[in-house]
């Protein structure tokens, strides 16, 4: 395989692509070597989502992941991915609580795990944390819209800013956010001319996740993209090949080659010379 060498994405690279009209490309992610495969690709922004709660450890909401479950997965993916601005991301009640807990949760995604940054969900009611985690000198992205911590009172996954009350919410807090001190925020599932609106506004990046074209950035979630998440497809999504199908189909050859014993083959097995197997017959007796 040949491998891609290149340069550290930093804040000036984001910045600097968004000033250029130049989309920016993030994308969730878990372990090493799908790390290693988004390092290749040149991925931009790698978020270590607590969506791996869902994607990684099959429960039906992020609300159960701790920061101790995320810790070796940010590790990993740091691992397989030295490149890209690696983002760790606050799990439920590690910054609610008060600016003290967020600061420390965030300085541990960073001395721990080597990320560049943090993202937490929610507005202008978190615009303390942000200032307190950016203060101690760490970067921080917010997330807007849809935020799946809060899915139990948003009334479940649905698309956030319909209405314009609502919508003018979501600017409001996108404005409270950049004035806090985020780099950049992230809008799931707000409609993309609310979307569109908060974009010309912000002088930060903002990355879209099913919110539409017009954003600096998109952000899809890995599982999704490859057809690895059982449960459902999001129609954000688009399946960019479908990995799913290809395991399946192999996990159900190995099973019909081992029942058959059409493997292993002998390039699948290590032998010991005659010589030394003779030896150990006459040890063993
Ligand atoms: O946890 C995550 O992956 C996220 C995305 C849904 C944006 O926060």
């Amino acid at each position: 395989m040949t491998e891609t060498k290149r340069q550290k994405v930093t804040l000036g690279t984001l910045y600097d692509k968004m000033r250029r009209g130049e989309p920016i490309t993030m994308i969730t992610c878990y372990d090493y070597p799908m790390a290693h495969l988004v390092e290749q690709a040149g991925v931009d922004i790698v978020l270590v989502g607590d969506s791996l709660g869902m994607t990684i450890l099959g429960y039906d909401s992020t609300l159960p992941v701790t920061q101790d479950v995320m810790m070796p997965h940010v590790q990993a993916v740091r691992r397989g991915t030295p490149n890209a601005w690696l983002i760790g991301d606050m799990p439920y009640m590690t910054y609610q609580p008060s600016v003290e807990t967020a600061i420390r949760c965030a300085g541990r995604f960073m001395a721990e795990a080597a990320c560049d940054a943090v993202k937490l969900e929610g507005g202008i009611e978190m615009a303390d944390r942000v200032a307190g985690i950016v203060k101690s000198g760490i970067p921080c992205m917010g997330h807007l819209g849809l935020t799946p911590q809060s899915v139990a009172a948003l009334g479940g996954y649905k698309v956030q800013g319909r209405g314009a009350a609502q919508a003018k919410k979501i600017v409001d807090d996108a404005r409270a956010l950049e004035d806090a001190g985020c780099f950049a925020i992230l809008l799931e599932m707000v409609p993309d001319r609310v979307c569109e609106l908060i974009t010309k506004r912000a002088s930060i990046p903002i990355i879209s996740l099913g919110s539409g074209p017009h954003a600096h950035g998109q952000l899809l979630i890995f599982h999704d993209m490859f057809g690895l998440y059982p449960k459902f497809k999001p129609k954000m999504a688009k399946v960019f090949g479908d990995a799913g199908k290809v395991i399946g189909e192999g996990l159900k050859q190995y099973v019909a080659e081992v029942t058959s014993k059409q493997f292993p083959q002998p390039e699948n097995w290590f032998g010991i010379k005659d010589d030394e197997y003779a030896e150990l017959v006459k040890m063993v007796g």
